[in-house]
């Protein structure tokens, strides 16, 4: 049996700049003494990461919650109108819709990569309802297509919380080419991270200035105060993290795709692993390492935690399953999310584990199924 870690291997481990360049920066930050408010830094960022990530307009937040909130309103849905979305998701999703004075639908899962199914959506579509909100969760892209049809046919919006999505392409295409506006998180839990962070990649025309708008409490002069906003605004610190990790963050990308090829050749078709796999022709953001546990995954999880891995979750509980969402009558019944639910374990994915130690995660996970007492899985 594998020893127990001497140290705790967490779910991640955020991309750090080295210090020399923070404090580089920082010293420029301290001459100019500009500390927040859309300084240098943060036009710097935006504008790369619009290189980047695409979209017709891009807009640079405090945080991806902050971002997925200025999406909504920027594409001015109904007060009280309903957003259809997945319970397979980070709170973030759905508290955004219902902070914007919306109604969220909950609606089920297509069962390979578990992101919204356009069928299980179009059987919730009522004449409320005004957008659809999906998580291209672990980076797995939704139908994109059949969703684009389901857009055009009842004149709906589309946003997509594209906060795992960082860097996926589709057939070489960006992700964010498709609906109304993506939107993505740069939390210090994210492959790219500004410690905390997010945009929205915008494809309305006007959108940008609404997201503008609420960044910065709808203020456009000292004269003029346009709409209801808030403080989204990312601060040179955030900013300066932000633009030193975009010079590393393809190296990790790399380092964790071979860590991924580790996992794959360990775990894969091993008896009650389920490894989901990427379409052909999608580019990974390598977000995460998702595997699918038949039985006993809670077992599983237990035990490498009493080897010191930390594994995760994800989407444990179901967001419909929330306290403040459990008793709305739009929650229904939703088998293959619930299934997920209980599936699905995020296994430790940073590049430095292809050291050897993603091997060794992987052959302790194997064992601990095999060598379970009866009854445990
Ligand atoms: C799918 C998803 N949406 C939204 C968010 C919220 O982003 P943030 O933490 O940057 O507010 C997260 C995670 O952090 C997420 O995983």
């Amino acid at each position: 049996m594998t020893k127990t870690f001497a140290r705790p291997i967490f779910v991640t481990r955020p991309m750090l700049p080295p210090l020399s360049e923070v404090i580089a920066g920082m010293e420029r930050i301290y001459q100019s003494a500009i500390i927040t408010n859309m300084g240098p830094f943060h036009q710097e960022l935006e504008s790369k990461l619009m290189a980047i990530l695409g979209g017709q307009e891009l807009v640079l937040f405090n945080n991806g919650t902050t971002a997925l909130m200025a999406a909504i309103d920027a594409l001015q849905l109904p007060a009280g109108s309903e957003v259809i979305t997945t319970p397979f998701s980070f709170a973030a999703s759905t508290h955004a819709i219902t902070t914007q004075g919306l109604v969220p639908v909950f609606a089920d899962l297509e069962p390979d990569h578990m992101t919204l199914d356009p069928n299980a959506v179009l059987a919730k579509i009522t004449d409320k309802t005004s957008c659809i909100l999906a998580v291209h969760v672990y980076g797995f892209p939704c139908d994109v297509d059949a969703f684009s049809k389901i857009q055009a046919q009842h004149n709906l919006k589309i946003i997509y919380d594209a906060a795992h999505a960082f860097g996926t392409e589709l057939s070489g295409t960006r992700i964010s080419a498709f609906g109304d506006a993506s939107v993505f998180s740069f939390h210090a839990t994210k492959l790219f991270n500004s410690i905390e962070g997010g945009c929205v990649a915008i494809n309305t025309t006007g959108g940008g200035q609404r997201l503008r708008d609420f960044r910065n409490f709808g203020i456009r002069s000292e004269d003029h105060v346009s709409s209801v906003g808030i403080n989204g605004k990312m601060s040179e610190i955030h900013a300066l993290f932000g633009l030193l990790n975009l010079n590393q963050f393809r190296d990790e990308m790399a380092k964790r795709s071979i860590v991924r090829d580790i996992y794959l050749s360990e775990l894969n078709g091993w008896n009650d692993i389920v490894v989901p796999r990427q379409k052909d022709g999608v580019k990974s953001s390598q977000q995460y390492f998702p595997i699918r546990l038949l039985r006993g995954r809670d077992y599983v999880y237990t035990t490498l935690k009493s080897y010191n891995v930390f594994t995760r979750r994800y989407f444990h509980p179901l967001i419909s399953n929330f306290d403040c969402y459990s008793n709305l009558t739009t929650a229904g019944v939703l088998p293959v999310a619930e299934r997920a639910g209980r599936e699905v374990l995020c296994l430790p994915f940073y590049g430095d584990l292809a050291d050897g130690t993603a091997q060794e995660i992987a052959r302790l996970i194997k064992s601990i199924i095999a060598e379970a007492p009866q009854g445990a899985l």
